[in-house]
This record gives structure tokens, C-alpha cells and sequence, in this order.
């Protein structure tokens, strides 16, 4: 039988974290204990090598461990607290942007009745593992949603919908992504032209969110943000929840 699969976020970071947190233990436990004697403005100094790679051992292994226990369990949390900040009736068109193998498009299609979700993507294969349009319908298939999801090969910064087409715009850790400041703000512009009068985005991010808060505000949004998951995510994420003047 298969099984859904979300998949990893940043592998790359989390081996590059490996690594260094690797080669740091390593330093700290075969390497010399300290440099020194140095002269440093006239003073003779020796700085202790062994806590510091120690220090920075810890801190990477950390950091890739956490990213992992993201992976496993923290984005399902995430994903359900998101899910719960809207209520639902059953019949919503939703939007998912940056769905990647879609965590909160299929978590948002097990709330509908009527309603669809479509979730939009370009597939950066460094942001997530086996991150393509298959990988998402192949979940879909297994949740018993299939037939409420869509997917669509879309830049978040332009979206082939009409304006007003979604009563309901989910994102999660993917803005960030968009290289420069002025398109991070294009896509939450986008964001706001295909949400329907009256309608919510949710936009979750572990940086950036005071840019996308600020673009919404300036649009005349009605805007809210978080202040830091810590316990759920790693890195710890914000919430940015933006509501469109009804009409
Ligand atoms: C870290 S993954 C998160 C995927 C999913 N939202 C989740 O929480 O599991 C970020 C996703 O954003 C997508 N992405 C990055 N830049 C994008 C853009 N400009 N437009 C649409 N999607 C984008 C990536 O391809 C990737 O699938």
C-alpha cells in the first residue's frame, strides 16, 4: 500500500549542517586545544579552539536535527494550525501557493464538501525532496481527495486566475524563496488580486512576513501577524493572516 510523503524541506541546507557540524566535532575532538600564544597589541593571547568548534559542533547538529523533526512531525502541527484558523464551510475554492507535494492544499481538501483546491508551483527540486506535480497527485490519490485538487505549473508572481477567484489563499514557506524584495511583494499583490472581496490569506514564513504584512496593509488589507511558532516549526515561523475588504 502506498504512503503519503511530504517530503523535506531544504535537504541541502540540512546535509550542509551535517557536514560542518561533523567536521566541527571532529575538530573539537582531534584538533589542538587552543592557538597561541598570539601578540595582540602588545598583549600575549591564546584563545581556547575545543568550545568553540564544541559550541559550533552543537549548533549545526542542532539545527539539521530540528529541520528533520520539522519534516517528521512539526509541519503536520503547522499545517493543522493553519487549517484551524479559518472556518470552513465546506464549500471554498482555495488556492495553495508553493504546494509543493501539497501538505496544506490536500489538508484543506479533507475540510471541503463542494468546494476545490488548487494548488500552484514551479518544482524547485532544492526547496523540497521529490518535489514535483506527481509527488503531490500521488498524495492526493492516497488521502482520498484526488478528485477535489488540482494542480497547476504557476509562478506566485503570476498567476494564470482570473482576479477574485479564491475565497481562501493558503501558503507555507515558500515567498521566501522569491530572490528579491519587489517580487516577494508582486506575489503577495498577486495574492490579493485572485482572493475573492471578503476573502482570507494565510501566509506562513520563518522570514520576510513583515514585508508580505506591509504589502497586504498597503493594498488595504486587513492584516494580522503571529508572533513565533516555536515549538512546531524550525525554524520558528509566522503567520500572516490578510483579509480583503468585502466589496
Ligand atoms: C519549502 S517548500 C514548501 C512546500 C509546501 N508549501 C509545504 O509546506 O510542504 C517551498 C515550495 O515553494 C515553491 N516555490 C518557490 N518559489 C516559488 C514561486 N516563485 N512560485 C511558486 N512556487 C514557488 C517551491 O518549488 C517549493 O515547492
Amino acid at each position: 500500500m502506498r504512503k503519503v510523503d511530504y517530503g523535506t524541506d531544504a535537504p541541502g541546507v540540512i546535509r550542509t549542517l551535517f557536514v560542518i557540524g561533523g567536521l566541527l566535532l571532529a575538530g573539537a575532538v582531534f584538533g589542538p586545544p587552543a592557538i597561541g600564544p598570539l601578540r595582540v597589541g602588545g598583549t600575549s593571547v591564546t584563545v581556547g579552539l575545543r568550545g568553540m568548534f564544541t559550541g559550533g559542533a552543537i549548533s549545526c547538529l542542532l539545527g539539521g536535527a530540528l529541520m528533520i523533526l520539522y519534516a517528521e512531525v512539526g509541519k503536520f502541527r503547522h499545517r493543522d494550525r493553519m487549517l484551524a484558523m479559518i472556518p470552513w464551510t465546506g464549500t471554498e475554492n482555495v488556492l495553495d501557493v508553493g504546494t509543493g507535494r501539497g501538505l496544506l492544499a490536500i489538508g484543506a481538501a479533507k475540510r471541503l464538501t463542494a468546494g476545490r483546491v488548487v494548488g500552484i508551483d514551479i518544482w524547485n527540486a532544492s526547496d523540497l525532496t521529490g518535489n514535483t506535480a506527481d509527488g503531490f497527485l500521488a498524495n492526493a490519490e492516497v488521502e482520498g481527495v484526488a478528485e477535489r485538487v488540482e494542480v497547476r505549473n504557476a509562478d506566485a508572481r503570476r498567476m494564470p486566475f482570473p482576479d477574485g477567484s479564491f475565497d481562501v489563499v493558503l501558503s507555507n514557506v515558500c515567498l521566501h524563496n522569491i530572490p528579491d524584495a519587489t517580487g516577494r511583494a508582486e506575489a503577495c499583490r498577486e495574492i490579493g488580486r485572485v482572493l475573492r472581496p471578503g476573502g482570507v490569506a494565510l501566509i506562513s514564513d520563518f522570514r520576510e512576513t513583515a514585508l508580505y504584512a506591509t504589502a497586504f496593509k498597503e493594498a488595504d488589507f486587513d492584516v494580522e501577524r503571529s508572533g513565533l511558532g516555536l515549538f512546531d516549526t524550525y525554524p520558528p515561523m509566522r503567520i500572516v493572516t490578510a483579509r480583503k475588504p468585502a466589496a
